[in-house]
């Protein structure tokens, strides 16, 4: 008896130390249909959040709202610069908690997928290389070189350990289901000659040999390896084959917009074509799709690339920069995405087969012995189709697909967007008394010590690119000293500097007297600064300040591109008709990395420079001007933004912490925009249904609720143009005029997003004309009063719907023909 209790005792034991040290492994694989999960064939919607373009505290919410719009995964880039800014000093604290942000997304039931990169494009500086890199004795980067490809496998081998650590992979039981190695090298392969293929092969074992226990993906890459999966990037990825048979259809890059940059409009793209993007995937055998970005966010600090690109990364996003539902978008995709997922079964194991009807209509149907479900595409831009399909005929508008579950009934047409249309608006902050004015305070930043003096930290005989500097600043000093005689051949009335600069900005100065300056714009790299000059007999100082606005972050060797003042630098003298010039590039250089003000830290609550801050005779328009004020921060729970309009060009602080660069006197191009209601079909592009033209191309800066106290908080600005802070507010984003949408027996949903629906300015349904803010009534309509029976369901509610049909507002006297909809809009 003893002896079997012993024996149970043990074997008890043995599985309680089994199951307590056993963690459930997933298992991920794929053949060339699907990502296998668990032995599942999946199809998986994914989305793009940058953990850094957004802080900690607004993660879970981010990370929420995607489960709710029907994702499967989040999609983030790891940041190298960010989180090695000087080599083998890591950083992973505040919004650099990568550990933080992929375990907030297993929290949340997500999968994960981690794009290392790590070089990753992306529109973030330098495309996500440390300078100190580029910066290495003997380094080429991305090809096979010694050097750096140790360097990018010491980086890629600590993230991966570090996920290892914290078991993120799924293959240990984290959410990490992909990982990606390089990015796009394909797009620039050619450049590299047979270096690049080689590259691409060592990135590969490389990566395999880290042993991750999930497949590796290479976006844009043909010549990928078949231990790695080729993926494609694009606004359309339908026509994609991956160069292996054993790798499914993936898209990595659904742009759900586009980036902005300095003097751009402010792109935005359809809900419908990109629902009819993502639903033509799809159709045809996508398995695997990602949004870039589903939440674009913002580019803090000096984090911004391009050069001049914005410190908004709202991306017309499916949530938007602050983190709000952009509707829409949000909500026409996830209804998308839920009829998807009904049918994922057929989709990944089901026969296929497909008809033509001509003029690219298509029908394609997906069959396994219990279901059939059918897409009826129409990739013709402007020709609306009828087809007959087992003797029932559908319309299919132009530029759509329809998806049918069941090959009977269309449960969801791509360009029939039956979810509501949210129009945000700013309102002032209501923490502060009426009318809000804000009491600065100022200081002059000091200038003579390099502009006047020339003193600076190191000196050359030759111009330096600004790159050697290791991009601790976005300022450079470039000083040199004139001796001139009146008997030098160059001595004339009409003297002039000519300085030769890379696409950022400089201002010059002249015996300490500011001379002017000058700026490119975006994707332009080379401009001429000339200007005509006194000087003086004897010694002269010039001292020209480079600014730049992030660094490259695209092309092939994009890191050769020069950046600051590469030269040459000539003073011009015009005697009559001879132009004598003299060229400083090898005179003496003296250099000096930021301002004095940065280095004093005059944008630190804990500077010990406060009682230099002058309270009188706040100068307006005067450059390199430091402001501070104080505000409340605005009450709720609103996204808030501070609107700086009047300003120049500098940098803004809450608290301490960098917004990012502002430059709202940078206008957006005039032309290009229209007045006409976007349309939906034909291949869009970053050209297309944009906006804001001529005005600011960026005039409001996201200020996360986690930079502000509840009460008091302090904001400090350099501008480094010159602008007028008087108008400058803080305010918060919520929904303003929100409208509903929806054909014929849908329901029509329509909600505040936590505010009360105050009144109805418009319901109709029938053959309603326009958009949301210009609805207008059309030839027929039902016969019920259609605002009281909405106004009845709504007013004092946070959400209501409706169903739009004949029941609910009475028979209509349009055509049989008309395509019925019920358009609503209401104020929050
Ligand atoms: C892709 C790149 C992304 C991003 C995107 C444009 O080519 O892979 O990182 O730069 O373009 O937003």
């Amino acid at each position: 008896m003893m002896q079997n209790m012993n024996s149970l005792l043990l074997v008890f034991f043995f599985f309680v130390t089994i199951f307590t040290n056993f963690t459930f492994s997933t298992n991920v694989s794929h053949d060339g249909r699907a990502i296998t999960i668990n032995g599942q064939r999946r199809i998986i919607l994914s989305g793009s959040i940058h953990y850094p373009r957004s802080t900690t505290e607004m993660w879970p919410d981010l990370i929420k709202k995607s489960k709710e719009g029907g994702l499967d995964a989040i999609e983030t880039y790891v940041f190298w610069n960010a989180h090695e800014p000087l080599r083998r000093q890591y950083d992973f604290s505040g919004n650099l908690d990568l550990i933080r942000f992929i375990k907030t997304v297993q929290d949340e039931g997500l999968y994960a997928v981690l794009r290392i990169g790590p070089y990753v494009c992306a529109e973030w500086n330098f495309g996500g290389f440390p300078m100190w890199l580029d910066n290495l004795p003997g380094v080429e980067l991305r090809t096979v070189n010694d050097v750096y490809m140790s360097e990018m496998k010491n980086f890629t081998t600590l993230i991966v350990d570090m996920m290892k650590e914290e078991k993120l992979f799924a293959s240990q039981g984290g959410p990490i289901i992909l990982a990606q190695i390089e990015n796009e090298y394909g797009n620039v392969i050619a450049s590299y000659g047979d270096a690049g293929k080689a590259y691409v092969n060592w990135c590969a074992s490389m990566a395999n040999s880290l042993d991750i226990g999930v497949p590796w993906i290479m976006c844009q890459e043909n010549d990928a390896p078949e231990s790695v999966i080729n993926t494609c990037n694009g606004w359309y990825c339908d026509q994609f084959t991956p160069n292996n048979p054993n790798s499914p259809k993936m898209w990595t890059e659904n742009w759900t917009g586009w980036f902005k940059n300095w003097g751009g409009k402010d792109p935005s793209r359809t809900a419908e074509d990109l629902a009819y993007s993502v639903a033509r995937f799809y159709q045809l055998g996508g398995t695997f799709q990602n949004y870039y970005m589903y939440h674009g966010g913002t580019n803090f600090g000096r984090t911004a690339g391009g050069p001049y690109i914005t410190t908004s990364y709202d991306y017309d996003a499916p949530l938007n920069e602050y983190g709000s539902l952009n509707q829409p978008k949000y909500g026409h995709l996830k209804q998308l995405h839920d009829v998807l997922h009904s049918i994922e079964n057929v989709l990944t194991y089901g026969n296929i087969s497909s008809m033509d009807f001509g003029n690219s209509v298509s029908a394609t149907i997906y069959s396994t012995n219990d279901q059939k479900s059918c897409f009826f595409g129409n990739a013709n831009s402007s020709l609306d189709a009828t087809i007959n399909y087992q003797g029932v005929s559908y319309d299919i508008p132009a530029w759509s697909v329809s998806i049918l579950p069941d090959c009977k009934n269309v449960l969801y047409n791509t360009a029939k967007v039956n979810t509501q249309t949210s129009k945000m608006i700013k309102v002032a902050n209501e923490a502060e008394n009426e009318p809000i004015v804000l009491k600065w305070s100022w200081m002059q930043e000091n200038l003579d010590e390099n502009a006047l003096l020339g003193k600076g930290q190191v000196s050359a005989s030759h111009l330096l690119d600004q790159k050697v500097a290791n991009d601790v600043s976005d300022y450079l000093w470039y000083m040199t000293r004139l001796d001139l005689d009146e008997n030098d051949p160059i001595w004339s009335k009409n003297m002039s500097i000519r300085v030769n600069a890379t696409g950022q900005i400089v201002h010059a100065y002249i015996n300490g007297e500011y001379l002017g300056s000058e700026w490119a714009t975006y994707g332009i790299y080379n401009y001429v600064f000339e200007k005509e000059i006194k000087l003086k007999p004897g010694k002269n100082q010039i001292a020209l300040l480079s600014a730049t606005l992030g660094y490259q972050n695209y092309g092939a060797r994009f890191e050769m591109t020069e950046t600051g003042l590469p030269g040459p630098i000539q003073i011009i003298g015009k005697n009559g008709d001879e132009t004598i010039i003299k060229d400083l590039s090898s005179h003496k250089w003296t250099y000096k990395v930021g301002l004095e003000g940065l280095d004093n830290k005059l944008f630190d609550v804990n500077t010990n420079y406060s009682s230099k801050w002058l309270s009188d005779n706040l100068p307006v328009n005067k450059m390199m001007t430091w402001y501070k004020t104080t505000f409340k921060a605005p009450l709720g729970e609103d996204p808030v933004v501070v609107d700086l309009i009047g300003l120049g060009k500098g940098f803004a602080w809450v608290n301490g912490n960098n917004l990012g660069r502002y430059w709202p006197s940078f206008l957006a191009d005039v032309d290009g925009c229209s007045a006409e209601p976007c349309d939906y079909r034909g291949s869009y592009d970053n050209n297309k249904c944009v906006s804001n033209c001529g005005q600011p191309s960026q005039r409001w800066y996201h200020v996360p609720r986690s930079f502000m106290n509840k009460d008091v908080n302090e904001f400090v600005l350099f501008e480094e143009f010159g602008g007028n802070p008087s108008l400058v507010s803080f305010q918060t984003v919520r929904p303003g005029s929100v409208c509903g949408n929806a054909y014929e027996n849908k329901d029509m949903e329509i909600s505040c997003q936590g505010k009360t629906i105050s009144d109805v300015k418009f319901a109709s349904f029938g053959d309603v004309q326009g958009i949301c803010g210009s609805f207008e009534k059309g030839t027929c309509e039902a016969k019920n009063d259609a605002i009281s029976i909405v106004k009845n369901a709504c007013v004092g509610k946070e959400s209501c719907s409706i169903q739009a049909s004949a029941s609910v507002f009475g028979a209509t006297n349009c055509e049989a023909s008309v395509s019925k909809r019920l358009a609503v809009e209401v104020v929050c």
